[in-house]
Parts: C-alpha cells; structure tokens; sequence
C-alpha cells in the first residue's frame, strides 16, 4: 500500500473495504459524498472490476457521480432507480444510537434522500468521529436562497428554546460568494457545541420556512463501521446487536491509490 497515505486515509479506506462486503451481485446501490464515500466508491470499482458484480449506483452529489463513472460503474438517478437496497455513506459525527450530523460536504439533502430511499443505511468512518452527545461539529442545514436571512433569524430564535449551548448560525461560504449546493441552495453552519435532543431539534428546523433539510439523521443509520490506521474494523449493527472485529489486509496488488 502506498505509505504516502496518512493514518487517517488508511482508517478511512479499512472502513470502506469492510463495508464493500457487504455488496452483492444486482444490488441497487447509493453512494455517499467525501473523502471516506470516495475510498468506498473506489473499493467498489476494484470488486466490480475483478468479481464482475453487477451493480446500479445512485449517487449523493454531482462528486461522487462523476468519480464513479470514471472508475466504470453504472451510475443512474434516484428517479429511474426506485428503491435501494443500500447506501453506503461518511458522516461528520455519530453518537451510540446511530444518530448522526451530515452535511459537512454540503450534500446532506441528496445524502438523506437516498438514505431513507434504501433498506439499509451503513456508515462508514473513522473512530474520531464517535461521540456522546453530537454537536460539537457544526450542525449543516440547507436553506433556500429566497430570504436566507430571515430563515436565519427565525433558526437562531428557536435555538434559544432548544436544549443546546450555542445559537450561532453562520452562512457557509466558497471563497467570497455563498457556498450553492448541487440542489441550489444555501448552507447555514449552526454553532451548538452539544444537541441534547436531537430528534426535537430536527422537527423544529424543518418547520422553519425556508428550510429544505438538516444534517441530523435519526433512525435511518443501521450499521456503523468504525476503520483504523493499522486496518483493524469494528462493524457494529445496531439492528442485530452485533459488534464484529476483524483486519483489512492492505495489499499493493491493486491500483486502488494509483490516483490519490
Ligand atoms: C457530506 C457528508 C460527508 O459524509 C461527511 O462530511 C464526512 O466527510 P469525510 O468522509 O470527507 O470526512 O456528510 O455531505
């Protein structure tokens, strides 16, 4: 394996290399955005390419579509794929029930459409990621362009009445314009430093006009696996109750990190 790779990397991609076996031949696939979705899409690749898997690939963002028709795979919308069997995608944060912020790419929107369009939803990731109480990262919510100040105003008023400790909502930004995200809107960055009820929180941004989605997701996440350095995994599935443990071989057969 390329020792150009930083530990994280290497995390990222035992994770995703555990969590492309769990694919099988004809599945309909989503696939995440970020460095930790592209690792998976490129796993995904190597399988189908040396076990001829056949495979239909919705993906979370304009990113991931294009690295995964470069690398060979058959890409197709939501619209004409229907239902899905799984979605494999990173995260920003997650706590012990699976519950997790997205958004951190700004594709949380198409992320929890797919999501909740499949059977299973299993995330992959590093364990520094793992949390007790999320919102130390900031929570992503995408608004539209349409009065973004006002929907500003009105999220920053209901956070006073949430159980959370900061209220700072900031306009997320792509060098000096406003960040647009692949739907077209706005991200506002929300500064919470701990979300003591998650699940209320989502409901009450949701509620706000202007507001398409936030990155909270609550019951959608079945799986977790947790890579790290030295390529050891951790799946755990909240549905079963399992926790696995086992190593990913790094082997430079392949052309995997050819490009990274
Ligand atoms: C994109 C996301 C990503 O999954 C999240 O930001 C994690 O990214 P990375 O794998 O690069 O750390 O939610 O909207």
């Amino acid at each position: 394996m390329s020792l150009s790779l930083t530990p994280i990397d290497r995390a990222k991609y035992a994770a995703a290399r555990r969590a492309v076996d769990l694919v099988e031949d004809g599945m309909k696939l989503g696939l995440g955005t970020g460095s930790t979705a592209a690792w998976m899409v490129r796993a995904l690749a190597e399988r189908v390419k040396s076990e001829g898997l056949r495979l239909t690939c919705v993906p979370t963002s304009v990113r991931t579509a294009e690295l995964g028709r470069e690398l060979g795979l058959k890409i197709v919308a939501l619209e004409d794929a229907g239902w899905l069997d799984m979605t494999i995608d990173g995260t920003d944060e997650f706590d012990a029930n699976l519950t997790l912020i997205k958004g951190g790419g700004g594709a949380h929107l198409m992320e929890k459409i797919v999501a909740t369009a499949s059977d299973k939803m299993v995330v992959i990731t590093d364990a520094s990621k793992e949390v007790k109480t999320l919102g130390a990262f900031p929570l992503p919510v995408e608004v539209v362009p349409f009065g973004w100040q006002a929907s500003r105003m009105l999220i920053e008023e209901l956070l006073g009445a949430m159980d959370v400790m900061g209220t700072q909502a900031s306009l997320r930004m792509n060098g000096a314009r406003p960040y647009i995200t692949d739907e077209g809107n706005h991200i506002l960055d929300l500064s919470l430093g701990r979300i003591g009820n998650p699940r209320q929180l989502s409901l009450a941004l949701n509620q706000v006009p202007g507001v398409v989605e936030n990155g909270l997701f609550i019951d959608i996440c079945d799986i977790v696996v947790i890579g790290f350095a030295d390529g050891l995994v951790e799946l755990r599935d909240i549905g079963e109750g399992t926790i696995e443990r086992e190593r990913i071989i790094f082997e430079d057969t392949n052309n995997i990190f050819r490009d990274v």
